[in-house]
């Protein structure tokens, strides 16, 4: 049949693991197409909270299969931790979860690599997961990487050897070093990669282009946001694989014709986690209490994200680049009550008043130009229809949709699965 994609349009955490999750019985397939173990993905149900990192998010749905698809990077250690973590829900995981032989390794040594070459930037460090995957996604490029597909071989440990020692002589050149253990990491590391062969190990590829042929629907799950995207993001600080729409071709080896509604998902403000430009950042009283009420702190490190208003210029442009057919509005019940709300809808930078997202996001001072909404007190976090939530959000939301140009089709309101309003546009 076709292939739904669900991408998040900021700098990650937009809520996407929750949306999937609601969504997946509507999906035969859900597969994740880029990114790891940086990747935290939260999902909550019947007083349940399960964070995912590499697993999609549709695993916990007892009818449909989960893919990891060729563009993922698996580290095989936190992989054993989080099948390890499913054990309680008695999901068949290993009938459920399919894993490409095309989808790259995590080594040891490129978690060091990672963790040394964030060490000796200092200043201008990129805020990484420390998960390695910078330089597992280099290796790939570099065409040195392990995949899924070659632990089956007797002899890959020989090439394991290999990468190792050049990935040594590599550490040893950094200025910092770090105080992570290797011989324990590899004792892990060979745990995971055991736990990885007792799966399905597929050409995800043919899976996939054979189930669209036989009428299967697919949802494809992004992971971090578009604006961490390394062509489209805020370069360099951004993460190492395409989170755009494109990626998902690249990712899973699905044509672009066979896919049909790309699904956005957003925070009703803004939130980054690492280092980087962030023009409507809140660095007040405010920036807190959006931190506070929406429990804004990593799923995968537990660093606090940073907090500021939308920024709607930044918004088109993730739209424009996605090519998104429909948007979901996550945690507006984190706004309750926290008085007068600003949307970002121009910049200014160097003295002049601009409409897009610039190349020198990264290197210029920018100035937000806020449109300003009334507030609302009520707590929506139980409402289920859109006709009872107060009026000045559903002004917000109206507006949104104006400024875009795209249908906001759901509304979060908390992060249960449930707690979600579907709209009909
Ligand atoms: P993801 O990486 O895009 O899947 O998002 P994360 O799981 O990293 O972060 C989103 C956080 O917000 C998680 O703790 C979710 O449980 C939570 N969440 C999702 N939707 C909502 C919502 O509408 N309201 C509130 N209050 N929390 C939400
Ligand atoms: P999900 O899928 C938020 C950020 C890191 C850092 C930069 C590069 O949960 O939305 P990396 O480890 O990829 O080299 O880090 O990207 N980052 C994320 N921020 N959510 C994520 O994933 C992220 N994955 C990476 O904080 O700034
Ligand atoms: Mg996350």
């Amino acid at each position: 049949m076709s292939l739904d994609l669900l991408l998040g349009l900021q700098w990650g955490d937009e809520g996407k693991g929750k949306i999937v999750d609601a969504i997946t019985p509507d999906y035969d397939i859900v597969a994740r197409f880029q990114g790891g173990p940086n990747a935290g993905h939260t999902i909550e149900f019947n007083g349940h909270k399960h964070v995912l990192h590499t697993i999609p998010s549709g695993i916990f749905n007892k009818n449909s299969k989960n893919v990891i698809g060729n563009g993922v990077v698996i580290d095989p250690a936190i992989f054993l931790t989080e099948i390890n973590g499913l054990k309680k829900f008695n999901l068949d995981i290993n009938n459920k979860l399919l894993i490409s032989k095309k989808a790259h390794i995590i080594l040891p040594t490129h978690k060091i690599i990672d963790a040394s070459s964030e060490a000796s930037k200092g200043k201008k460090k990129i805020g990484s997961t420390l998960k390695g995957i910078g330089p597992t996604y280099m290796d790939k490029t570099g065409r040195n990487g392990i995949r899924v597909g070659d632990i089956v071989n007797n002899n890959w440990e020989k090439k394991y050897q290999i990468l190792k020692k050049k990935h040594l002589k590599l550490i040893s050149n950094f200025k910092q070093t770090t105080n992570l253990n290797l011989d324990l990491l590899e004792k892990e590391f060979f745990r995971g990669i055991k736990c990885i062969k007792s799966f399905n190990l597929i050409e995800s590829e043919s899976y996939l282009n054979n189930s669209i042929l036989k009428g299967k629907k697919i949802l494809a799950e992004g992971a971090q946001g578009s604006l961490l995207d390394i062509d489209f993001g805020t370069y360099p600080y951004v993460t190492s694989s395409n989170t755009t729409s494109a990626g998902a071709c690249s990712g899973l080896g699905v044509p672009p014709n066979k896919i049909k509604n790309i699904r956005g998902v957003f925070k009703a403000y803004t939130t980054r986690v690492g280092s980087g430009p962030f023009p409507t950042e809140l660095s007040n009283q405010i920036g807190e209490k959006i931190r506070d009420v929406g429990h804004e702190y990593g799923a995968t490190t537990g660093r606090d994200r940073r907090c500021g208003w939308l920024d709607l210029v930044a918004l088109k442009y993730s739209i424009q680049i996605n090519g998104i057919t429909e948007l979901n509005i996550m945690k507006s019940d984190v706004l309750s009550s926290i008085g007068k709300i600003s949307v970002c809808i121009s910049y200014n930078i160097d003295g002049k008043q601009i409409d897009f997202f610039p190349y020198d996001i990264s290197s210029k001072a920018i100035t937000p130009n806020y449109k300003v909404f009334e507030g609302w007190n009520d707590d929506i976090t139980q409402i289920k229809y859109e006709k009872d939530l107060p009026k000045e959000l559903i002004e917000y939301i109206n507006f949104i949709e104006s400024f875009v140009d795209v249908p906001i089709k759901l509304i979060s309101t908390g992060p249960d699965r449930d707690q979600t309003i579907f709209r009909n546009k």
